[in-house]
Order: C-alpha cells, then structure tokens, then sequence
C-alpha cells in the first residue's frame, strides 16, 4: 500500500513511523510511505500558507490553494482521500480494515484552526480520532497509519496475530500473562497453565466478555450508522 501526507511536519510523522513494526513494513516495502507539503506551493517567498478567518475569530485558517496543489501532486486515479479533523467520523478498528484495502490512501492533516473548508469538503472521508483536540492532524495520521499497516498482508509475523484482538469481534481482549508464574506474590490464573485448550479458549471468551461489559459496554452495542463516504 502507498500512503502520502498532506502535512507542514512531515518529521512529525516520518520519525515515530520509522520505528518497530511500521519502520520494517516500510524497509521490506510492505508500506510505502511519502510526504506533500503545502509550504512547497505557496504564492509568496515567505512559504505563507495560512490567513485570518473570514467573519473574525481567534486562529488562522490554512489557506485552500496550496492545499488542494499539495494533493494534487501525490492524488492519481483511484486515491482514496482523508482529512483528520476533530469533526471528523471517530475513526475505530472497522474502518482501520477498511482503509487497508485501499491501494493508495492520502492523508490531509490541518493545523491551526483547521483548513479552508472548500477544500477540506472536497476529501472522500472526514476522521476523527477520538473527541479531544490535538495541535493538528499528524498524530492522528499517525496513529491511522499505524493501525491499518499492521492489518497489511505479511506485516505481522503471527498468522493471527490481527485476527484474535481487542475489537476485532466487538470485545477487548482478555488479559495476558508470561513468566514467571509468580510474580512478586501474584499468580497466573491457572487455567492458562492447563494445557487444556478448549478450557482457556473458553476462560478467555468470559474474560474479554466481563471486561468489555466492565469498561466498554458501548462496544456490545450495534455499530453506528455514521456518514462514512466510500464505504
Ligand atoms: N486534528 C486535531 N484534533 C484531531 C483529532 N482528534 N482527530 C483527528 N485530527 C485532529
């Protein structure tokens, strides 16, 4: 898969992505990652790309044209485009897979008080990561890279590694033990040292289950019928 980024920082996401998981999948091109920027198409020799909002208020607004030339420049036929923005539809493992059937996927993030919205409209999907208010959209491309990456065939190591996981059946994962079997006075359930597979698949099953309904009861609830544009 190819993702590019429509950011003024790309180091902001080019770094954490260059670690563990996603820095393999990019070395073994497995994700091939790239960056626009749109201080490269600003009018002026200053790199100006943000202006005051129309109708007065606090903040700067970035500007459409050298957005729309920065997506321009990576957008082909068939490029799936999203905005991170806080107004966005909440972004949640259902559409992690989603979008990591896409073949190209360019990400838009905004920055100051958000981007002129005759561009911003023009995106196929508008996300949110979750409903608080970051300084702009690179950590949530971040963090929506990340996630589809290791859904990408041949990412994860384990077979089932993505099958058998918190939310891919609606439930948070049961919890996990390693050696030692007693640790600072505190034991490992011992079903999990039975050997009896059955046993500890079922033990896991009301694990997740009890947890799930403890913490996340919104997560046993249908799913919401969001505007979700291309699905
Ligand atoms: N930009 C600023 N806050 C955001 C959020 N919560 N999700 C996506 N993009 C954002």
């Amino acid at each position: 898969m190819r993702v590019d980024v429509v950011t003024l920082f790309p180091d902001m996401i080019d770094a954490p992505l260059s670690e563990s998981i996603v820095g393999r999948a990019r070395n073994e091109g497995l994700l091939e990652l790239g960056f626009s920027n749109p201080r490269d198409f600003a009018a002026d020799r200053h790199g100006t790309v943000d202006d005051r909002p129309y109708g007065g208020g606090t903040g700067m607004v970035m500007m459409a044209e050298p957005v729309y030339r920065a997506i321009g420049k990576v957008k082909r036929k068939g490029t799936y485009v999203v905005l991170l923005t806080p107004k966005g539809v909440r972004f949640d493992q259902g559409l992690a897979v989603k979008l990591s059937a896409k073949k190209h996927l360019v990400l838009v993030c905004g920055h100051y008080e958000g981007i002129d919205e005759r561009v911003s409209s023009s995106a196929d999907l508008e996300l949110s990561i979750g409903d608080y208010v970051l300084t702009g959209g690179e950590p949530a491309a971040v963090a929506v890279i990340d996630a589809v990456t290791r859904l990408l065939p041949g990412v994860l190591r384990k077979k089932d590694a993505a099958v058998n996981e918190t939310f891919t059946d609606g439930l948070l994962e049961a919890p996990h033990y390693t050696r030692p079997g007693v640790w600072r006075g505190k034991k490992v359930p011992g079903v999990l040292l039975s050997g009896d597979h059955a046993r500890i698949a079922a033990w896991r099953r009301r694990s997740a289950e009890s947890l799930t309904g403890k913490r996340r009861p919104d997560l046993k609830k249908p799913p919401r019928a969001a505007g979700r544009k291309g699905f």
